[in-house]
């Protein structure tokens, strides 16, 4: 089964392939179906973003389309930046920055305050339309500095545990992460489905 994910980032295109390649499903990146096609991402929740993107390429590509929208959700901030997360400090900003300015946030926060998670709703559009949904999230705290050298995005402060999610290796976050568990729920209802309908 081939998909197109609806997604220009391109640490989350690497996530879904690995989550899915186990299952055969092949991951095709939107750039290279329908280049130059921009979906403004301009819902409140991470369910009505998801679904702008994953309906957007659908309708521009005529195939199976699967959108993640995801952030980092922060107890002592109001659960901010959520799903601003991507636009934490203005679009222009890096990660590196981006980090910065949420240490800087909570400079005074103390570690049993600093409680936070990761949360991924995906939306998944087969070809003939269908549409389903899982979310999922993964709790976390927000460290002092930025620590390890995998991963993407706010991954080198997110921790869980004594290790960030940049310490640990693919398999390890993708087994506990907010994207893993979304991804593999849905590979579960396409399952369910599929069995409903022979
Ligand atoms: P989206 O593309 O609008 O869904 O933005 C998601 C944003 O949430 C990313 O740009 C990151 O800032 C953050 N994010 C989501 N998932 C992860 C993750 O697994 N690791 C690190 N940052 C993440």
């Amino acid at each position: 089964m081939k998909v197109v994910a609806a997604t220009g980032n391109p640490g989350k295109l690497r996530e879904f392939e690995r989550i899915f390649a186990p299952f055969g499903i092949t991951v095709v990146s939107q750039k290279e179906v329908c280049p130059g096609l921009e979906i403004e991402e301009n819902g409140n929740t991470f369910a009505e973003n998801a679904f702008l993107k994953a309906d957007g390429v659908f309708r521009a590509a005529g195939k199976a389309a699967i959108a993640d929208d995801s952030g980092l959700c922060v107890d002592a901030l109001g659960g901010r930046p959520g799903v601003y997360s991507a636009r934490y400090g203005g679009e222009g900003l890096g990660y590196a920055e981006k980090i910065n300015m949420l240490l800087e946030e909570l400079r005074d926060v103390p570690r049993e305050k600093r409680t936070a998670r990761f949360v991924a709703h995906i939306c998944y559009i087969d070809q003939n339309g269908r549409q389903m949904d899982v979310e999922e999230s993964c709790e976390g705290w927000i460290g002092y500095a930025p620590k390890g050298e995998h991963g993407f995005g706010f991954d080198p402060v997110f921790m869980v545990g004594d290790r960030s999610f940049s310490e640990l290796d693919d398999a390890e976050k993708d087994a506990i992460s907010h994207r893993g568990k979304a991804l593999r729920a849905l590979v579960e209802l396409l399952r369910k489905n599929d069995e409903a309908d022979r």
